[in-house]
């Protein structure tokens, strides 16, 4: 091999590898800004689940009931683990920490509503389903009233 063409196919396996990454970088997927957070689509789950329940609910189709619980458990789990903006924006750290964990605590007692309700909808107990989903709507509006971004809370939620 030449010094030049030595030269040449150095040149060439640099294009190629410049090639291969502009690829990969290309198939990388963007995120926009208009990207539901993960939050946004746990509350989504959380609130097809709570739709699609409340009808059966209150006309006693307990296997609907069941049917729609594990999305709504799913989203509490995923909620969870979340920080919402209203928190991520407190600048006190004390403060925020403390936002942080009343939160999560909301998110465990709704999950562990959402158990209660199932072992209801289980048992067949009307009275014991209509206590619970009371407790659910219950647990929902001090969440919101507490971690929403008040302009959030005029487009949905509730
Ligand atoms: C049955 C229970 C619940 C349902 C059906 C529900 C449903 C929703 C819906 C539909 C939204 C609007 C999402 C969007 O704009 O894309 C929302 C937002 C929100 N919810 Fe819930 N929610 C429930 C429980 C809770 C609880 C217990 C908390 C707090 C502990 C909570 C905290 C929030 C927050 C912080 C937001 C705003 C999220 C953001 O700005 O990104 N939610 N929820």
């Amino acid at each position: 091999m030449t010094k030049r063409t030595r030269v040449l196919s150095v040149a060439a396996g640099i294009l190629l590898a410049a090639g291969v990454l502009a690829a990969v970088a290309s198939t990388r997927p963007v995120a926009r800004a208009d990207e539901d957070s993960v939050l946004d689509q746990a509350m989504g789950q959380l609130n097809r689940g709570w739709r699609a329940l409340r009808g059966p609910a209150a006309s006693g189709d307990f296997a609907k009931v069941l049917e729609a619980l594990p999305g709504m458990q799913e989203g509490a789990v995923k909620a969870k683990g979340e920080v919402p903006p209203r928190i991520a924006a407190e600048k006190d750290v004390a403060k925020r920490g403390e936002q942080q964990k009343r939160f999560r605590l909301q998110m465990i007692s709704l999950l562990e509503e959402l158990l209660v309700l199932e072992k209801a909808a289980i048992a067949g107990d009307k009275e014991k389903l209509t206590a619970s989903l009371e407790k659910v709507r219950g647990i929902q509006k001090s969440g919101h009233d507490e971690f929403q971004e008040p302009e959030e809370k005029e487009h949905g939620g509730r």
